[in-house]
């Protein structure tokens, strides 16, 4: 499915996205591990979750959808033997975190995943679950693989990356391990693990090593939970942005969660200059959550600090669209985790950009863009996305501002994070069409 995206005069309106797929994610694993009756209010029913569903349901867990994102999870107390193959879609997250909580159980799992999946590492978790001693069946360290768990040994993983992924298989993992397990990761990623853990009866704290406090879980059995997800700051990000850059603009995006840890794209832009208003925040579950209010503003360019990027990894498409309505450079950098997402997220978007006549250019590690203000957008192109979601979000939020109507292909895989996006859009005034 192909969608273009036309400049038609302001975007206005109160707007919640889809909540939190990495909440959601989180909600379904720690409910099938644990025992009694978790239940979900909000859960994001997008395809890469929906999938983690269907692999709780495999591990024994029993799944009942009440409502709209009411979900009740009977867990087993564990993962049992699945009776067949874990198919992980389009989800890193699923892939990564259900890899990492099947390493703990005397089960055999084989997991697998679409195209794009396929082509993604995952050696970064093989690494550290191989040395608490699970084991692994898997050709070039990718999907599909198989997992032989159980009988594992707590450890203390130094990870090479930040990655929250990487972190929570280690983690989760480490409920069924003998011992106590710690991760250290060079930057803090994203903490909705530890959190929910600790919702879930687990035995997690924090210790301090080398001045800084990492994440230690001790053996545990999970008990239930109730889990209210907050709209997705990384879904939150593509209203906030068209808002930015489309004249006359005055967009209020409701419940986003505002953990620190998620808020690297909503610091940068306030530096760029953007007229972004927090109201009404408040923290009823644990993680905090505010309305944005977003106008019509003139940004500038700006170089992000490298330590920042775990806490805007999956903001950094969007961003870089936006940047070419700056004035002045903008230079991603420390972001080389972007080449191993639902695609290389830094050539394609600096193909499209350029194709979009924007002064673009890659670093092994970023990119750069050279924006040239509000009007300089030319537009006019047809964008390849490879299917990441994303890349395809972000070029539609730039087609809404430039000169001549942008079009993106496979836009079928926005569904995977934010099912109904052109409508979304269309909501608050986008001019977002399907084309043949
Ligand atoms: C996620 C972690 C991030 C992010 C992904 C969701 C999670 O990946 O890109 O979309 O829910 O843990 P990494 O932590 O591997 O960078």
């Amino acid at each position: 499915m192909r969608l273009k995206a036309t400049n038609a005069g302001p975007l206005r309106g109160r707007v919640r996205p889809p909540s939190d797929k990495s909440i959601s994610h989180r909600a379904l694993i720690l409910g099938a591990l644990g025992r009694g009756q978790t239940t979900t209010e909000g859960l994001l029913e997008a395809d890469d979750v929906m999938r983690t569903a269907q692999a709780a349901r495999l591990f024994g867990a029993r799944l009942e959808r009440t409502g709209s994102g009411a979900w009740s999870i009977q867990g087993a107390g564990g993962f049992l033997q699945p009776g067949e193959t874990i198919d992980c879609g389009n989800s890193g997250t699923g892939a990564r975190l259900l890899v990492g909580a099947a390493a703990g159980y005397p089960i055999s799992a084989r997991f697998d995943g679409d195209q794009s999946l396929r082509k993604r590492p995952m050696n970064r978790v093989i690494g550290p679950l191989s040395q608490m001693g699970a084991r692994f069946d898997s050709a070039a360290n990718t999907l599909p693989l198989i997992v032989h768990g159980g009988r594992l040994k707590g450890i203390t993983y130094r990870s090479p990356v930040s990655s929250a992924q990487i972190k929570s298989a280690v983690l989760l993992a480490g409920l069924e391990a003998e011992g106590e397990t710690v991760l250290i990761e060079p930057e803090r990623s994203r903490d909705h693990t530890e959190r929910m853990l600790g919702v879930f009866g687990a035995a997690i704290d924090s210790v301090e090593i080398d001045g800084a406090l990492h994440p230690r879980v001790r053996p545990s059995k999970l008990t239930s939970a109730h889990i209210y997800v907050p709209a997705d700051p990384s879904s939150a990000a593509f209203p906030v942005a068209a808002a930015l850059i489309v004249p006359k603009s005055e967009v209020r995006v409701e419940d986003v969660l505002i953990n620190p840890l998620r808020f690297g794209l909503y610091e940068t832009l306030l530096e760029m200059g953007a007229v972004l208003k927090l109201e009404e925040r408040r923290d009823p579950i644990g993680e905090p959550i505010a309305d944005i209010v977003a106008n019509t503003s003139k940004l500038k360019g700006v170089q992000p600090p490298a330590k920042r990027s775990p806490s805007m990894i999956d903001e950094f498409p969007i961003l870089a669209a936006i940047a070419a309505f700056a004035e002045g450079e903008t230079r991603i950098v420390g972001a080389q985790e972007l080449r191993v997402k639902e695609s290389d997220r830094i050539t394609l978007m600096v193909n499209g950009l350029r194709a979009c006549g924007v002064n673009a250019e890659e670093l092994p590690d970023g990119l750069v863009v050279r924006g040239g203000g509000p009007k300089s957008v030319r537009g006019g192109a047809s964008v390849r996305t490879q299917g990441d979601h994303r890349v395809a979000m972000s070029f539609l939020v730039l087609g809404l501002a430039a000169r001549e109507p942008v079009i993106v292909d496979e836009a079928e895989m926005i569904a995977t994070s934010f099912p109904g996006f052109a409508d979304f859009m269309r909501g608050l005034g986008a001019d977002i069409q399907e084309v043949a």
